[in-house]
């Protein structure tokens, strides 16, 4: 047998899984809402933010740059509102910020630790690039792993000096400049965190700085730094997006309301559709085109998902989105589409791997230098559970159970290591439930970061 480590977590086969459910606070607006709010000059307002780990590092390092950000209890339990299930807009907190205005960041008193968040980490970057402040960002053994260099590139050419760890990774200090230098910068990799770290960099830097991008990535930063009134503009140009944001800023502040993440409902939704038997209905889902890439994939293997109650909150579209127990053929995920799921393979992999045929997907470079190398994981971890999987060095072909459970080895179920990814836990988490024999995940901890009540979701959902 594998000696289990004490933390580890079991996931065993349940019935069908059934009931309404509402997941946390999308991650990425969480972070730009607490970011520009902290830009702005007087009171924002923000409502459905979501309170893990990584944005909580946000929050707490916008506050050493001098802005007030006060909690829905007035400074208690940061987590007291968290609504991962069952819960109600009206019953969530608002948080309360006072910014200090582009331009006007203090100098931090000690080192930003950034946890377990790339968001975090990139995005404060290019904020703290053409600011007059020096500050050191430190993060947990997975951040320190993750690459800094697509930031630090065109931040250095904004005229930021940025001293980083040997392959340009963390602990590194950005030093910020005023004025910093506008440039035009086209994207090299398709990252949302690189395209929003310039255009946060370029809202106090004289003149327009532009930022090209060649395949579409989530859009969070332009709609939201439009609605705190940047003079900012997107223009399509021969397949190709321009974003151009003029700087010296002067941010209105804004009351917010975020809508639940896409990425997150993903995890109920993909159980429902694998366990016979199931439905289940996530409310207040984000539907920006920009993040739906899985639910797009989904239903062209055959998923049955309807969309009620469409409606736009906060700028951002969102529907309550149900999910009921579906028979799933195996498709070729085009490359294009990987950025509007880039955070979703790990649960696509799990549908994937109960699909009829052989599910192929290529263009995957990104998955390996996230929280985790994710298609090594996924890969490792789902062929101990029985799946046929070839993993390329950016590309990936399973062949799945064609509806049945995944087969594992009922006699010595296997210890997935989520190596601090949360979303590899989470996957996990679902996969367990539809094996023949269970699995344990030796730390469930990282979950927290972005999806607090996560375990106690699914074992609702499960009765
Ligand atoms: C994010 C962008 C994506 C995504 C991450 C959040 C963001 O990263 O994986 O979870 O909020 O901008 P990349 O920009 O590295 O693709």
């Amino acid at each position: 047998m594998t000696q289990h480590p004490a933390s580890a977590t079991r996931f065993a086969p349940c019935g069908p899984l059934t009931g309404m459910v509402r997941v946390p606070g999308d991650k990425s607006i969480s972070h730009r809402a607490l970011m520009l709010s902290a830009l702005a000059v007087g009171e924002s307002r923000i409502t459905g933010l979501l309170e893990g780990e990584d944005v909580l590092a946000t929050a707490a390092a916008m506050k050493a740059f001098g802005a007030v950000i006060l909690p829905p209890d007035g400074g208690g339990s940061p987590s007291s509102s968290a609504g991962a299930s069952g819960g109600h807009a009206d019953q969530r907190g608002t948080w309360t910020v006072y910014g200090v205005g582009v331009g006007g960041l203090l100098q931090p008193a000690s080192a930003l630790d950034m946890g377990n968040s790339g968001t975090s980490t990139r995005l404060l970057m290019g904020l703290v690039a053409s600011h007059a402040v020096t500050a050191t960002f430190i993060g947990d053994a997975s951040l320190s792993k993750r690459p800094m260099g697509r930031v630090i590139d065109p931040l250095s050419s904004m005229g930021a000096d940025i001293s980083a760890s040997p392959g340009g990774r963390l602990p590194l200090m950005v030093r910020g400049i005023v004025p910093a230098v506008p440039m035009s910068y086209t994207l090299p990799v398709a990252s949302a965190q690189v395209k929003s770290a310039i255009l946060l960099a370029g809202l106090n830097t004289p003149g327009v700085t532009e930022v090209i991008e060649p395949v579409p990535t989530r859009d969070h930063s332009e709609r939201m730094l439009a609605g705190f009134g940047a003079d900012l503009t997107v223009e399509e140009v021969a397949g190709t997006r321009h974003i151009r944001v003029r700087g010296e800023a002067e941010l209105k502040p804004q009351t917010i309301e975020v809508p639940g993440d896409p990425s997150s409902a993903a995890f109920p939704i993909v159980a429902a559709l694998v366990t016979p038997g199931s439905e289940v209905t996530v409310t207040n889902v984000g539907m920006n085109p920009t993040r739906t890439g899985i639910y797009r994939m989904l239903e062209a293997m055959g998923a049955d998902l309807s969309y009620t109650n469409e409606r736009i909150v906060g700028g951002e579209p969102v529907a309550d989105v149900t999910a009921r127990h579906s028979t799933l053929n195996a498709i070729e995920v085009p490359p294009e589409v990987v950025p509007s799921m880039v955070d979703e393979f790990p649960i696509f992999f799990v549908a994937a791997a109960m699909a009829h045929g052989t599910t192929r997907a290529s263009g995957l470079e990104e998955l390996r230098v996230k929280e985790s190398d994710r298609l090594a994981l996924m890969a490792g971890g789902l062929m101990a559970l029985g799946v046929h999987i070839d993993e390329g060095e950016s590309s990936i072909a399973m062949t799945g159970t064609g509806g049945e459970p995944l087969p594992g080895v009922p006699a010595n179920p296997p210890l997935i290591h989520a190596e601090l990814d949360h979303r590899i836990a989470m996957s996990f988490a679902v996969a367990g439930l539809n094996t023949r024999g269970g699995l344990s995940i030796d730390d469930m901890s990282p979950v927290a970061t972005s999806f607090p009540g996560f375990e106690d979701m699914l074992r609702g959902l499960a009765g």
